[in-house]
This record gives C-alpha cells, sequence and structure tokens, in this order.
C-alpha cells in the first residue's frame, strides 16, 4: 500500500475514532489520535486497545508505525491538514444531542486557512451551520468544514469501514472536501458529494429509517402471535421484495445501542425544534420501549408470578461482537426481573464487565450452563454465536424447568423442542 498518503488527525478515540484511525493507516496515512483522556492515551501508547471489536486490535499492531497518540492537539495541528472528529454526541435529558465535546474541539482549534474539520460524530442537522458562525465570530472564517457521517455498526466495523456501502462527503466544494474524497477514494466507495446540511441528514435520516424498519417488524411480530402466523415466515416473504429487502427484518426484544435509540430521539427533538412533529418517530421510540418488556408477559404466561423464580439471561450486550452494554434490552429486563422479584443470572462472553458498572441484583455466572443451571427459564437476549450453539440438551438437563424464550428468534424451534424444552420466540408459531 502507497505509504504517500497525506497524514490526518483524529479527535477522539472511541469506536469511530480508533477504527477510522486503524483504517487510515492501513490505507497508508500518518494518523495522529488525539483523546483528553491520559490514560487512555498511555494505554493505547502500549498496544491496548480499551474497547472490544473484531480485529481492531490487530488493525492497530499492524500499522502501529503509522499510529501516533497524544493528548495535545498540537502533534495532529503540526502534521495534518485534515482533523477529523470522533467525539461523543451523547443525548441530552431534552434528547437533544449534546455537543459539549465538539464544542470544545471547535474551541480548541486556532485560526487557519490550512486545517479542516471533518465531523464524524453524529451531529444534529444544522451543526455545521452553526459552527461556521462560531468560526466566524472567533475570527477563523477561513477554517473549512467537512461533514463525513460514518455508517460503520459496531460488532463488524473494521470491515464496514474497509467495505462502505457508500461514503458521504458534505462540504462547500472546497479543498478539504477534495481531500477527503481522495483519502476515501482507495475504498471505491459510492460517494455522495453534497451540502453540509444534506450530509448531515443523511446520517440521521439513515439511522431512524433502520430503527424504524426494526420497530415495524417488532409490531408484525406482535400481531402474529395473535394470528398464528411466524413472523420468520413473513420477514422472508416481505424481504425478497427488492424494494423492502432482506435486512434489518429480524423481530426480536428491541433494538439498543449506543446510535438507534440516540439518534431517533435526536432527530424527533430536531424536528420539534424547527417546529415539526414528527410523529412516526414517537411510534418507533414507543414500540421499542414496550418489546424490551414483552418477555416479562411472556415468562408469566408460563410461569405465573416471577416472585422467586430462577430466570437466567443468555447474553447481555446490545448485540453480538461486541461488550456494548449502551441502551441493551437486558438492562430493561434485568431490571423488570429484579423488581417483579424473579432471581436472575446472567452470562455474556465479553460484556460482564461492562454490564457489572450498569446492573444490579445480578448474579453473573462465568459460563452459559453456569448461568442455567436451576433454572426455571432462560431468556436469549444477545444472539451470540457461542450461545446459538449451545447444547441445548445440556441447558435442558442443567434447568429446572423447560421454558426456553428466543428473545432474538435465532434459535431453531424443532432443535429446541427436540432438546427437551418449551420454546418461545418474537412472533413465532
Ligand atoms: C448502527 C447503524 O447500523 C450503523 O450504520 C451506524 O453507523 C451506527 O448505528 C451509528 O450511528 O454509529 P450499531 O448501533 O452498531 O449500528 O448496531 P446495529 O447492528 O445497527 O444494531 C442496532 C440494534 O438493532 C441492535 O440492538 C440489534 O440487535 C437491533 N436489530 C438490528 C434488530 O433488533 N433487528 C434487526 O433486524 C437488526
Amino acid at each position: 500500500m502507497s505509504t504517500a498518503r497525506a497524514p490526518i488527525g483524529v479527535i477522539g478515540t472511541g469506536y469511530v475514532g480508533l477504527v477510522t484511525a486503524a483504517g487510515f493507516a492501513a490505507l497508508g496515512s500518518d494518523v495522529y489520535c488525539v483523546d483528553i483522556d491520559a490514560e487512555k492515551v498511555e494505554r493505547l501508547r502500549r498496544g491496548e486497545v480499551p474497547i472490544y471489536e473484531p480485529g481492531l486490535e490487530a488493525l492497530l499492531a499492524e500499522h502501529a508505525e503509522r499510529l501516533h497518540f497524544s493528548t495535545d492537539l498540537a502533534d495532529a495541528l503540526q502534521h495534518a491538514s485534515l482533523l477529523f472528529v470522533a467525539v461523543g454526541t451523547p443525548p441530552t435529558y431534552s434528547g437533544d444531542a449534546d455537543l459539549t465535546a465538539v464544542h470544545a474541539v471547535a474551541d480548541a482549534i486556532p485560526a487557519s486557512k490550512d486545517h479542516a474539520l471533518v465531523m464524524k460524530s453524529t451531529v444534529p442537522c444544522g451543526t455545521g451551520a452553526s459552527l461556521r458562525r462560531i468560526f466566524n465570530e472567533q475570527g477563523k472564517a477561513e477554517l473549512a468544514y467537512v461533514s463525513c457521517p460514518e455508517f460503520l455498526k459496531e460488532g463488524s466495523a473494521v470491515a464496514d469501514f474497509m467495505n462502505p456501502d457508500r461514503v458521504v462527503v458534505g462540504d462547500t466544494g472546497d479543498w478539504a472536501g477534495d481531500a477527503v474524497v481522495e483519502l476515501y477514494s482507495p475504498l471505491d466507495a459510492p460517494l455522495v458529494r453534497t451540502d453540509v446540511a444534506s450530509a448531515e441528514m443523511v446520517k440521521l435520516a439513515s439511522n431512524a429509517f433502520l430503527a424504524t424498519k426494526i420497530s415495524f417488524i417488532n409490531e408484525i411480530a406482535n400481531v402474529c402471535e395473535e394470528t398464528g402466523a411466524d413472523v420468520v415466515e413473513v420477514a422472508r416473504g416481505m424481504g425478497l421484495d427488492a424494494r423492502i429487502g432482506q435486512k434489518f427484518l429480524q423481530a426480536g426484544i428491541g433494538f439498543g445501542g449506543s446510535c438507534f435509540p440516540k439518534d431517533v430521539d435526536a432527530l424527533k427533538q430536531l424536528a420539534g425544534n424547527s417546529g415539526y412533529h414528527f410523529q412516526l418517530l414517537n411510534s418507533v421510540i414507543e414500540v421499542n420501549d414496550l418489546q424490551k418488556r414483552r418477555v416479562i408477559g411472556k415468562l408469566q404466561k408460563h410461569l405465573g408470578g416471577l416472585v422467586g423464580k430462577r430466570v437466567a439471561l443468555l447474553g447481555l450486550a446490545f448485540k453480538p461482537d461486541t461488550d456494548d452494554m449502551r441502551e441493551a434490552s437486558s438492562l430493561v429486563l434485568s431490571a423488570r426481573l429484579h423488581a417483579d422479584g424473579a432471581l436472575v443470572s446472567a452470562y455474556d462472553p465479553i460484556a460482564e464487565e461492562q454490564a457489572r458498572k450498569l446492573v444490579s441484583g445480578i448474579t453473573f455466572a462465568s459460563s452459559a450452563i453456569e448461568a442455567v443451571r436451576g433454572a426455571d427459564a432462560v431468556v436469549l437476549v444477545t444472539e451470540w454465536r457461542e450461545l446459538v450453539d449451545l447444547d441445548y440438551s445440556e441447558v435442558a438437563a442443567a434447568m429446572d424447568g423447560e421454558l426456553l424464550i428466543d428473545g432474538r428468534n435465532a434459535l431453531d424451534p424443532e432443535a429446541i423442542r427436540a432438546a427437551g424444552l418449551t420454546y418461545e420466540g418474537i412472533g413465532r408459531r
């Protein structure tokens, strides 16, 4: 791979920042990473990766000589023109995105005609325009600005970086937009070059649409339960229509993670702040909240009252192949079970450490079989391969009861019944 590629700066070393840094280093750029967390920077310098993301540690190690970590913006400013911003934009109590970290970066950038901020963080539509006003007020009018939203998925982030469905570059048609396009050119992805506001909206609208698709199929699943249809068959039949597509039609116990819940809310608030009531998104959020609780009703249907009942949760992370617990369905489920007097045990292949910080009143087991021992019911919460591939006869033998709730429709009902368990999925016959 060419080593003559432009060096870049990456501000913020979370999921998006680290994957962006590793990806561009792999493509041949020197990457100057900046983070305000000194301990994190130290760990990264030692080659330790503070998050679990398949393939990331290996990629960072492979290109270590091109990756530089610092708490000081000066290194990045000295070596690179393009400064990718990948800081957190968590939700506030109002549901709007908290742009404190973005503004701190904007304030820290000095006046320069040779530098550009390239926004990777998910920000409300209008952020680029408001930063432009701030730069003008601060005497930094020559600073360039590009919106370049990130579409990677946790758990497959490295592969997503290398094979993007599209690259979106929003700018004013100046040198900075050209430079970002050039940087992504080896990936040979479809390019959408547009204005800043439209690029910002592509990101929010994409996440909101995917979340809508999930809430839609979850409601279909709930209706299937009333009508005797099987949502897996229904989704297969729907998805073969190329206009609908097979992806994101997997019914389950709701979406979580750091993006969908936050971005759907942020788009709803953004619309509301400008006087538009985005009715559909209210429903998407409400359906998802209720979906996370439906397992309780299924447990009660089979077990009666839950006081003193032993319930094992298999998987805790918001989805497989990540240790991310943000907005995970397991948080709502475990809290509800605990409140109803159930005795909850849980096992997750990777996310236990993160889960311990957020969940109380449950026992953590060191294996799936240990978690299900003596259980009256087992709930598959996260479809980790390891959990889908369990020997369910062994699970049945270890349990006291025989109820298995497949919260992700990831198991074969016939195989589970053959193992001696009562199978209950989401919207399945
Ligand atoms: C999501 C988007 O998919 C990415 O394109 C985007 O870049 C990212 O948010 C972001 O904004 O940073 P991610 O949160 O990593 O990525 O996770 P997804 O794989 O999209 O899954 C989100 C949730 O939806 C999970 O809880 C998953 O279990 C659930 N889901 C997904 C379903 O319930 N059904 C499905 O069919 C698909």
